[in-house]
Protein backbone atom coordinates (compact mmCIF):
# COMPACT_ATOMS: atom_id res chain seq x y z
CA UNK A 1 0.00 0.00 0.00
CA UNK A 2 1.25 3.61 -0.76
CA UNK A 3 0.74 6.10 1.64
CA UNK A 4 -0.17 9.21 -0.04
CA UNK A 5 -0.70 11.51 3.33
CA UNK A 6 3.61 10.48 3.89
CA UNK A 7 4.36 11.15 0.16
CA UNK A 8 2.27 14.73 0.61
CA UNK A 9 4.56 15.58 3.56
CA UNK A 10 7.60 15.35 1.91
CA UNK A 11 6.22 16.99 -1.71
CA UNK A 12 7.90 20.25 -1.79
CA UNK A 13 6.73 20.95 -5.43
CA UNK A 14 4.18 23.68 -6.70
CA UNK A 15 2.61 21.84 -9.54
CA UNK A 16 4.18 18.81 -10.30
CA UNK A 17 2.37 15.75 -8.53
CA UNK A 18 0.27 17.88 -6.33
CA UNK A 19 -2.49 15.79 -7.99
CA UNK A 20 -1.67 11.88 -7.11
CA UNK A 21 -3.96 9.41 -8.04
CA UNK A 22 -3.32 5.69 -6.27
CA UNK A 23 -4.29 2.61 -8.32
CA UNK A 24 -3.78 -0.89 -6.63
CA UNK A 25 -3.71 -2.70 -9.72
CA UNK A 26 -3.57 -2.05 -13.49
CA UNK A 27 -1.79 -3.16 -16.75
CA UNK A 28 0.38 -0.07 -17.20
CA UNK A 29 0.48 3.11 -15.76
CA UNK A 30 1.43 4.96 -18.76
CA UNK A 31 -1.85 3.76 -20.48
CA UNK A 32 -4.29 4.52 -17.65
CA UNK A 33 -2.92 7.78 -16.91
CA UNK A 34 -3.93 8.53 -20.89
CA UNK A 35 -7.21 7.56 -20.16
CA UNK A 36 -7.85 9.23 -17.45
CA UNK A 37 -6.45 12.58 -19.12
CA UNK A 38 -9.26 11.54 -21.55
CA UNK A 39 -12.10 11.30 -19.31
CA UNK A 40 -10.94 14.36 -17.57
CA UNK A 41 -9.92 12.09 -14.24
CA UNK A 42 -6.65 13.93 -14.08
CA UNK A 43 -5.06 17.10 -14.65
CA UNK A 44 -2.08 17.76 -16.42
CA UNK A 45 1.32 17.52 -13.82
CA UNK A 46 -0.71 14.89 -12.02
CA UNK A 47 0.56 11.69 -11.20
CA UNK A 48 -0.61 7.83 -11.29
CA UNK A 49 0.97 5.52 -9.33
CA UNK A 50 0.05 1.69 -8.77
CA UNK A 51 1.37 -1.24 -6.73
CA UNK A 52 1.24 -3.77 -9.19
CA UNK A 53 1.05 -3.35 -13.10
CA UNK A 54 -0.43 -6.02 -14.96
CA UNK A 55 1.03 -5.21 -18.23
CA UNK A 56 3.98 -2.70 -17.75
CA UNK A 57 5.98 -1.66 -20.63
CA UNK A 58 9.60 -1.03 -21.02
CA UNK A 59 11.39 0.69 -24.57
CA UNK A 60 11.41 -1.01 -27.23
CA UNK A 61 8.28 -2.99 -26.64
CA UNK A 62 9.83 -5.10 -24.30
CA UNK A 63 7.80 -6.04 -21.19
CA UNK A 64 8.51 -4.18 -17.16
CA UNK A 65 8.68 -6.48 -14.28
CA UNK A 66 7.97 -5.24 -11.09
CA UNK A 67 6.94 -6.52 -7.81
CA UNK A 68 3.79 -6.07 -6.13
CA UNK A 69 4.26 -3.27 -3.47
CA UNK A 70 7.80 -3.46 -3.80
CA UNK A 71 8.47 -1.18 -6.83
CA UNK A 72 7.88 2.37 -7.44
CA UNK A 73 5.50 2.25 -11.23
CA UNK A 74 4.07 5.77 -12.00
CA UNK A 75 3.14 8.02 -14.70
CA UNK A 76 3.36 11.50 -14.64
CA UNK A 77 1.70 13.96 -17.26
CA UNK A 78 3.23 16.91 -19.45
CA UNK A 79 1.50 19.35 -21.79
CA UNK A 80 4.09 19.33 -24.69
CA UNK A 81 3.91 23.25 -25.38
CA UNK A 82 7.45 23.91 -24.41
CA UNK A 83 9.59 22.15 -27.82
CA UNK A 84 12.47 22.02 -25.90
CA UNK A 85 10.99 19.28 -23.50
CA UNK A 86 11.51 16.35 -26.34
CA UNK A 87 15.12 16.76 -25.53
CA UNK A 88 15.16 17.52 -21.63
CA UNK A 89 12.59 15.45 -20.32
CA UNK A 90 14.84 11.82 -20.67
CA UNK A 91 17.60 13.61 -19.49
CA UNK A 92 15.87 15.45 -16.35
CA UNK A 93 14.30 12.27 -15.34
CA UNK A 94 17.22 9.98 -14.83
CA UNK A 95 18.97 12.91 -12.84
CA UNK A 96 15.98 13.64 -10.78
CA UNK A 97 15.87 9.75 -9.57
CA UNK A 98 20.39 9.80 -9.09
CA UNK A 99 19.44 12.91 -7.29
CA UNK A 100 16.56 11.35 -5.05
CA UNK A 101 18.12 8.54 -4.80
CA UNK A 102 21.38 10.20 -3.25
CA UNK A 103 19.55 12.00 -0.85
CA UNK A 104 17.53 9.29 0.14
CA UNK A 105 20.18 6.49 0.63
CA UNK A 106 23.47 8.12 0.27
CA UNK A 107 24.17 5.86 -2.74
CA UNK A 108 25.62 6.67 -6.17
CA UNK A 109 23.81 4.91 -8.87
CA UNK A 110 24.70 6.26 -11.97
CA UNK A 111 22.86 6.62 -16.07
CA UNK A 112 23.55 4.67 -19.21
CA UNK A 113 22.37 6.17 -21.94
CA UNK A 114 19.86 7.21 -23.05
CA UNK A 115 18.24 6.93 -19.78
CA UNK A 116 18.69 3.63 -17.90
CA UNK A 117 19.26 3.72 -13.57
CA UNK A 118 22.57 1.32 -13.07
CA UNK A 119 24.26 0.32 -10.09
CA UNK A 120 27.23 -1.47 -10.97
CA UNK A 121 26.53 -1.95 -14.49
CA UNK A 122 23.03 -3.36 -13.09
CA UNK A 123 19.93 -2.01 -14.13
CA UNK A 124 17.77 -0.35 -11.03
CA UNK A 125 15.51 1.47 -12.90
CA UNK A 126 14.35 2.63 -16.45
CA UNK A 127 12.36 5.53 -18.04
CA UNK A 128 9.73 5.07 -20.47
CA UNK A 129 8.62 8.85 -22.34
CA UNK A 130 5.59 8.72 -25.17
CA UNK A 131 3.90 11.16 -26.36
CA UNK A 132 0.43 11.13 -26.92
CA UNK A 133 -1.44 13.92 -28.88
CA UNK A 134 0.10 16.81 -27.38
CA UNK A 135 0.86 15.43 -24.10
CA UNK A 136 3.80 13.35 -22.62
CA UNK A 137 3.54 10.66 -20.55
CA UNK A 138 6.74 9.61 -18.34
CA UNK A 139 6.42 6.31 -16.86
CA UNK A 140 9.14 5.57 -13.93
CA UNK A 141 9.75 1.99 -12.72
CA UNK A 142 12.09 1.69 -9.85
CA UNK A 143 13.20 -1.58 -8.25
CA UNK A 144 13.03 -0.27 -4.35
CA UNK A 145 12.48 -3.40 -2.27
CA UNK A 146 12.33 -5.98 -4.89
CA UNK A 147 13.77 -9.19 -3.69
CA UNK A 148 13.06 -11.65 -6.23
CA UNK A 149 13.05 -10.80 -9.85
CA UNK A 150 12.06 -12.23 -12.96
CA UNK A 151 14.65 -14.92 -14.43
CA UNK A 152 14.88 -13.54 -17.55
CA UNK A 153 16.12 -10.27 -15.61
CA UNK A 154 17.69 -11.90 -12.23
CA UNK A 155 21.57 -11.16 -14.36
CA UNK A 156 21.01 -7.67 -14.84
CA UNK A 157 18.81 -6.66 -12.48
CA UNK A 158 19.28 -5.10 -9.15
CA UNK A 159 16.94 -3.15 -6.65
CA UNK A 160 18.03 -0.38 -3.65
CA UNK A 161 16.98 -3.52 -1.41
CA UNK A 162 19.72 -5.69 -3.06
CA UNK A 163 22.22 -3.04 -2.55
CA UNK A 164 21.48 -1.47 1.18
CA UNK A 165 20.13 -5.13 2.41
CA UNK A 166 17.26 -3.00 3.52
CA UNK A 167 13.65 -1.63 2.98
CA UNK A 168 13.04 2.29 2.02
CA UNK A 169 9.82 3.88 1.92
CA UNK A 170 8.81 4.74 -0.97
CA UNK A 171 6.81 7.44 -0.46
CA UNK A 172 9.08 9.93 0.59
CA UNK A 173 11.84 8.35 -2.39
CA UNK A 174 8.89 9.57 -5.09
CA UNK A 175 8.26 13.04 -3.36
CA UNK A 176 12.17 13.81 -3.96
CA UNK A 177 12.19 12.82 -7.75
CA UNK A 178 9.52 15.21 -7.87
CA UNK A 179 10.87 17.69 -5.87
CA UNK A 180 14.31 17.51 -8.00
CA UNK A 181 12.64 17.21 -11.40
CA UNK A 182 10.68 19.83 -11.12
CA UNK A 183 13.41 22.04 -10.25
CA UNK A 184 15.31 21.03 -13.19
CA UNK A 185 12.76 21.58 -15.46
CA UNK A 186 14.07 25.46 -15.34
CA UNK A 187 17.50 24.42 -16.18
CA UNK A 188 19.02 24.92 -19.64
CA UNK A 189 20.07 22.51 -21.74
CA UNK A 190 23.62 23.01 -21.12
CA UNK A 191 23.43 22.39 -17.54
CA UNK A 192 20.89 19.19 -17.71
CA UNK A 193 23.62 17.94 -20.14
CA UNK A 194 26.53 18.35 -17.66
CA UNK A 195 24.84 16.89 -14.90
CA UNK A 196 23.60 13.84 -17.27
CA UNK A 197 27.50 13.49 -18.26
CA UNK A 198 28.32 13.76 -14.62
CA UNK A 199 26.40 10.82 -13.72
CA UNK A 200 27.07 8.75 -16.67
CA UNK A 201 28.00 5.31 -16.19
CA UNK A 202 30.10 5.03 -19.17
CA UNK A 203 31.83 8.09 -20.41
CA UNK A 204 34.60 8.18 -22.45
CA UNK A 205 34.30 4.62 -22.40
CA UNK A 206 34.98 2.35 -24.92
CA UNK A 207 31.27 0.58 -25.51
CA UNK A 208 29.83 -1.54 -28.09
CA UNK A 209 26.21 0.07 -29.71
CA UNK A 210 23.91 -1.64 -31.05
CA UNK A 211 21.82 0.54 -33.83
CA UNK A 212 19.51 -0.48 -36.38
CA UNK A 213 20.61 -4.25 -36.49
CA UNK A 214 23.84 -3.07 -36.66
CA UNK A 215 26.79 -2.91 -33.70
CA UNK A 216 29.37 -0.19 -33.61
CA UNK A 217 32.49 0.09 -31.52
CA UNK A 218 33.72 3.40 -30.16
CA UNK A 219 34.57 5.81 -27.38
CA UNK A 220 31.22 7.29 -26.01
CA UNK A 221 31.94 10.86 -25.61
CA UNK A 222 29.05 12.55 -24.22
CA UNK A 223 26.03 14.12 -25.55
CA UNK A 224 25.41 16.33 -28.43
CA UNK A 225 23.88 19.71 -27.36
CA UNK A 226 20.48 18.32 -28.27
CA UNK A 227 21.43 14.80 -26.12
CA UNK A 228 22.19 12.48 -28.60
CA UNK A 229 24.37 10.09 -27.81
CA UNK A 230 27.95 11.58 -29.19
CA UNK A 231 30.58 8.14 -30.26
CA UNK A 232 33.97 8.45 -31.61
CA UNK A 233 34.60 5.78 -33.84
CA UNK A 234 37.75 5.55 -35.89
CA UNK A 235 38.78 9.13 -34.67
CA UNK A 236 35.22 10.53 -36.13
CA UNK A 237 32.71 11.54 -33.71
CA UNK A 238 28.91 10.36 -35.01
CA UNK A 239 25.80 11.17 -33.14
CA UNK A 240 22.67 8.66 -32.68
CA UNK A 241 19.47 9.44 -30.98
CA UNK A 242 18.86 6.03 -30.45
CA UNK A 243 20.10 2.90 -29.96
CA UNK A 244 21.49 0.77 -26.81
CA UNK A 245 24.79 0.61 -25.49
CA UNK A 246 26.65 -2.41 -23.96
CA UNK A 247 29.93 -1.87 -21.80
C1 LIG B 1 12.71 0.61 -19.77
O1 LIG B 1 12.48 -0.30 -20.57
O2 LIG B 1 13.82 0.79 -19.30
C2 LIG B 1 11.59 1.54 -19.37
C3 LIG B 1 10.72 0.97 -18.29
C4 LIG B 1 9.60 1.87 -17.86
C5 LIG B 1 8.67 1.19 -16.90
C6 LIG B 1 7.65 2.13 -16.32
S1 LIG B 1 6.79 1.45 -14.94
C7 LIG B 1 5.65 2.77 -14.96
C8 LIG B 1 5.35 3.07 -16.41
N1 LIG B 1 4.27 2.24 -16.89
C9 LIG B 1 4.69 1.37 -17.81
O3 LIG B 1 3.96 0.51 -18.36
N2 LIG B 1 5.97 1.52 -18.04
C10 LIG B 1 6.55 2.60 -17.27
Amino acid sequence: MFFIPLFLSNLKTKKIGKQIEYIRTTGSTNKTIYHMLQNKEIEIEGVLISDQQTKGKGRRGNTWFSSPGKSLTFSLILKSSDKSLTEKLPLISGIAIIQAIKKMINIDCQLKWPNDIVYNYKKLGGILIEKRGDNFIIGIGLNVNDSDFDESIQKQACSIYSIINRSVQREPLLAFILNDFEKLLNNDMEEIIKKWESVCSHMNTFVKFHYSKNILEGDFVGLSKNGEAKIKINKKEHLFNSGVINI
